[in-house]
């Protein structure tokens, strides 16, 4: 159904496809005379809490706001350091400015593997050193277990930015249930999206408190229990945000939910088909492994090249010469402008390599073979 509208002759590197069931259930809520947070905000978080298997889901108007709440919810605060990974989006480090702390940025375990390598961020855990941040890129885990030890030893809090990862598992757990709170994202073009939108899974009833109260302005009573007569007035007790997400987006996400694990595992079936197609191309790596595959969520198809002179060019060849759309996962945070004049330089060599030679290519669920093959043909042909 709905697409974005991308031109035929291009192959995208995410494409929307919306069911008519979603947009009757958004059509349904603007019928209702109810738009902000209410029954089916409530709906969608009992829904998504069951399908982690985490006692609370708070939801959030970003996956940004969600790493808000998490790191104020582990007392991140004034002084204080959280380590993070650099090969990430800006967010899960801008978030720790917003709580007045600093972000250090710790290396990842190499072009195999994206995620935050637990013996670099041993060496970087100092005295003022208050959480660690694992983004589990693509759906791929992050070394959860070694990471939660390495936290517990020391006394931090472990939080996770699983904005790529909303059904991906580690040791048949969940990822984003792992840590003190995990960060969901909605946005746009992620696996389950509604436009704008996020979520904090916890099992820490605190956290989970102040993460509700704060969303809301830290309102002792939301407008919706006003409507329904279960209260009729507030105290504000905190300093609070705005970081409500609202009805029709709620309505989105929990009628696409019901999608989530087929459209996930097609995407799994793409990467092994990416995977068996791509492999002995010389000089590309293609990271993971086919067991990584099956526990991660797929959200994009990253590949390796092994020569940083050549990247770009072969990027700007796809997209002009064979309309293929491509992206990079990630620009390393830590060399960009804001991160390198505010917090200075810093070396981390495989998270720049990866920075200078990853190239993301097109992955979505109704990908087709054709589609797939062309991506194939214009990387053999590029890469040769
Ligand atoms: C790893 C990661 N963390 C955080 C975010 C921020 O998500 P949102 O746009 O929902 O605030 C994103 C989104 O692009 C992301 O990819």
């Amino acid at each position: 159904m709905a697409g974005t509208g991308t031109s035929p002759s291009v192959v995208p590197l995410y494409d929307l496809q919306l069911e008519p069931e979603d947009i009757t259930a958004v059509m349904e809520v603007l019928e209702s005379g109810w738009l902000t947070l209410g029954p089916r905000t409530h709906a969608f978080e009992a829904a998504f809490a069951s399908h982690l298997g985490v006692s609370h889901a708070v939801a959030v108007s970003s996956c940004t706001a969600a790493l808000h709440l998490a790191y104020l919810a582990a007392g991140v605060g004034p002084g204080d350091e959280v380590i993070v990974p650099s090969l990430t989006f800006a967010a899960t480090a801008a978030a720790v400015v917003y709580c007045g702390a600093t972000p250090v940025f710790a290396d990842i375990v190499g072009p195999h593997d994206f995620g935050l390598d637990p013996a670099d961020v041993e060496r970087r855990i100092g005295p003022r050193t208050k959480a660690v941040c694992a983004v589990h890129f693509a759906g791929y885990p992050a070394a959860v277990d070694r990471l939660a030890a390495l936290c517990d030893a020391h006394g931090l809090a472990l939080i996770e930015d699983a904005a790529h990862a909303p059904s991906a598992d580690f040791d048949g757990r969940k990822l984003g249930t792992w840590g003190r709170a995990g960060a969901f994202s909605f946005f746009s073009n992620k696996i389950l999206s509604c436009g704008e939108g996020g979520l904090l899974a916890t099992d820490d009833d605190d956290v989970a408190a102040l993460a509700r109260s704060l969303r809301s302005h830290a309102m002792t009573s939301g407008t919706w229990s006003r409507q329904t007569r279960e209260t009729d007035s507030y105290d504000v007790v905190g300093l609070g945000f705005n970081y409500r997400l609202d009805e029709p987006r709620s309505a989105l996400l929990l009628s696409r939910l019901a999608r989530l694990e087929p459209e996930i595992e097609r995407r799994r079936a793409l990467t092994r088909a990416y995977r068996d197609k791509l492999a002995g191309l010389p000089r590309v790596l293609l990271p993971y492994d086919d067991a990584g595959v099956t526990r991660s969520s797929c959200y994009v198809m990253p590949i390796v090249v092994d020569d940083d002179g050549r990247r770009d060019g072969v990027r700007r060849r796809l997209r002009d010469e064979h309309g293929i759309q491509t992206s990079v996962f990630y620009p390393a945070v830590h060399e960009f402008t804001a991160y390198r004049t505010r917090f200075g330089a810093q070396r981390l060599p495989h998270s720049e390599r990866v920075a200078r030679t990853e190239i993301t290519i097109p992955l979505f669920a109704h990908l087709d073979e054709q589609m797939q093959d062309r991506v194939v043909g214009a990387l053999r042909e590029e890469l040769a």
